[in-house]
């Protein structure tokens, strides 16, 4: 698969953008061909959690309609973070060059995966960034807005990351970014995976860049966020951060892992 070069990703190799969705019946047709028009030699796999609206039958007719659309069935709600790491399991195995995570409900405009893919040129991580100048949020409830500022905000000073927008989920990752980041020892299920594989880029040295996107409030269907998810990050967070603080001590025991 060296097709990448429609528009100039050419040497990046193949794209591969992930959509895990759960109960987005309204949305999956939409965002599939918008990313389809968007980036054409783009390939998408569906990572759906057997939705009960039927999301993964949907997007099993757009697979049959056009060979670059792939859908990934998993049996039951178990997560972003689970859903992203068997997408990119399913990505790594074959021969993609770039690995995207989006949102399938159109609040990452896939309009805007040609500037992330230009930047990930001189990266090996580009983060979609809300909380970096001339990046914005259209139509979002502001308790999310402050909990995402406060949830990255919390995350930089806990984690000694220099990231802005540390739990958002508009990505593009080099492969060779993916294999190197333990992806085995990841445990974080909910939305926190995403402050997870942030913070391992960055202690890896990978060259992690935020690129300006503006994040658009979904209009069909309904959040996945929950107490649960609140929560799993909130404790996640710290005990990375207490973890890290106490290995820098050098108190025996004690480490950046799991
Ligand atoms: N397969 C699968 N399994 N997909 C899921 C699950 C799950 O358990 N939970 C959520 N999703 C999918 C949704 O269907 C959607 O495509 C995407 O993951 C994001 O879920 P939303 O529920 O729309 O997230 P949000 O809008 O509340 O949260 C946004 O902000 C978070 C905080 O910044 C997203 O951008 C998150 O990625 C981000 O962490
Ligand atoms: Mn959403």
């Amino acid at each position: 698969m060296s097709d990448g070069g429609e528009r100039g990703y050419g040497p990046l190799g193949t794209v591969l953008v992930i959509i895990p969705t759960y109960n987005e019946a309204e949305n999956i047709g939409p965002i599939v061909s918008r990313v389809r028009a968007a980036v054409p030699a783009a390939h998408v796999l569906v990572a759906d959690d057997n939705s009960p609206d039927g999301t993964g039958k949907l997007a099993d007719e757009l697979a049959a309609e056009d060979d670059r659309v792939h859908v990934l069935h998993r049996k039951g709600k178990e997560g972003l973070g689970a859903a992203y790491l068997a997408g990119f399991r399913w990505g790594l195995e074959r021969e993609f060059g770039v690995l995207v995570e989006m949102d399938a409900d159109g609040s990452h405009q896939p309009e805007e995966l040609p500037r992330l893919l230009t930047a990930l040129k001189g990266a090996d991580l580009v983060l979609g960034s809300r909380w970096v100048p001339g990046g914005r949020v259209v139509n979002w409830p502001r308790h999310r807005e402050i909990l995402s500022r406060g949830g990255s905000t919390y995350s930089r000073l806990m984690l000694d990351v220099p990231i802005r927008d540390v739990t958002g989920g508009y990505r593009a990752f080099r492969r060779q970014t993916l294999e190197g980041l333990g992806l085995e020892e990841v445990a974080s299920a909910g939305y926190c995976f995403q402050v997870d594989l942030a913070r391992r880029a960055v202690q890896k040295g990978f060259r992690v860049v935020e690129v300006p996107i503006t994040f658009v409030e979904r209009e069909f269907g309904d959040s996945k966020m929950s107490k649960d998810i609140v929560v799993e990050a909130l404790w996640r967070v710290t005990t990375w951060g207490l973890s890290t603080r106490a290995a820098k001590l050098g108190i025996p025991g004690t480490g950046t892992r799991g």
